[in-house]
């Protein structure tokens, strides 16, 4: 017989984890919070389209937060949702805004978790877009200000990383300088480099009441056709001076993920979105599939891919499934 035998090393338990190639941590995980900023702090408002995941007012959040990190959750990204919105969303940027809030009082009570946090402006504009509107159009440089200002009030709270969500040309830019100007020269940029216009963000824009109210956003995030094109965001980003990079979303971009990780040596992350985590919670509610086992798999391909690190509003759960 001459043909390759590749169950031998299939034949049992121990000898399949002998030669995993890909194995998934507790440490690689990053979980979504939603801070809603509401005069009751303890509130929680389920988000419909997210089985598991709520609003949390700041006591609630905070209260998650600690248990999260007593089941083996490290790091977290922060989204926040602010009660006042208006055109050039200053909330975002305000210094006792809800994510600057949310920051200080994470850090206070679990000092030792990763707290990231999302800078962009759509849940802050009234208009819902990621820049200033002028002419009906997105503005690409008046909008860079207002970014670099975001994140320095959130590193000003205590953030350990910010993450650029908004896809304007030449924010990574932007935020290293005033970041450093400002004396957090240490503060890392993780770049949501490659980041698509993509369909998969639907139930998020209910999570955090940022749908644009005009429009879309193609004319800043990219057309889900291209990869090439992502590999050129990347590198303006590398060049920007980006210490981490994002591929989002991350099942359907995993040909991206992986042609960033072979050409660029920095750490890069992947988003498994809030339409990838729904479309698994729903058909698992229905018994269709074994929602357990089907996150863990689409986890462990992002990674295989490439990912080192993985957003994903499975991460809680999925700490413990793997710890
Ligand atoms: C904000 C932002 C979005 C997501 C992360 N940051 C939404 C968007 O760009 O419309 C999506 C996350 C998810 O779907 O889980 N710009």
């Amino acid at each position: 017989m001459s043909f390759f035998r590749g169950r031998r090393l299939r034949r049992t338990e121990s000898l399949r984890n002998l030669v995993r190639e890909t194995e998934l941590r507790p440490q690689d995980l990053i979980h979504p919070f939603f801070v809603l900023e509401d005069d009751d702090l303890q509130t929680r408002k389920p988000i419909a389209s997210m089985p598991g995941q709520s609003q949390l007012g700041l006591g609630a959040l905070v209260d998650d937060v600690h248990r999260a990190w007593d089941q083996g959750l490290r790091a977290l990204m922060l989204f926040g949702i602010p009660k006042h919105k208006d055109e050039r969303g200053s909330q975002a940027y305000a210094r006792e805004g809800i994510v600057q809030q949310a920051v200080t009082r994470i850090k206070e009570t679990v000092p030792e978790m990763l707290v990231i946090t999302d800078v962009c402006l759509c849940e802050y504009t009234s208009h819902g877009h990621c820049g200033l509107i002028a002419e009906g159009m997105v503005q690409n440089d008046p909008t860079l200000e207002l970014l670099a200002q975001t994140a320095l009030s959130h590193v000003q709270a205590g953030a350990d990383m910010v993450a650029p969500s908004d896809m304007m040309d030449g924010r990574v830019q932007a935020i290293r300088q005033t970041l450093d100007a400002e004396g957090f020269c240490d503060r890392p940029i993780m770049s949501y480099a490659v980041k698509y216009a993509s369909a998969f963000y639907g139930p998020f824009r209910e999570a955090a009441q940022s749908a644009p109210s005009f429009g879309d956003r193609k004319t800043y995030q990219m057309d889900p056709a291209n990869a090439l094109e992502g590999l050129r965001e990347a590198e303006a980003d590398v060049q920007e001076g980006a210490d981490m990079l994002m591929v989002k979303p991350a099942l359907p971009y995993l040909d991206v993920l992986r042609r960033l990780r072979e050409r660029y040596d920095l750490p890069l992350a992947a988003y498994h979105v809030s339409g990838e985590y729904a479309l698994i919670k729903a058909a698992g509610e229905k018994g269709w599939i074994d929602e357990r086992q089907v996150a863990l798999e689409s986890l462990t391909s992002i990674k295989r891919a490439g990912a080192t690190c993985i957003l994903t509003y499975f991460a809680r759960e999925a700490v413990e499934w793997v710890g």
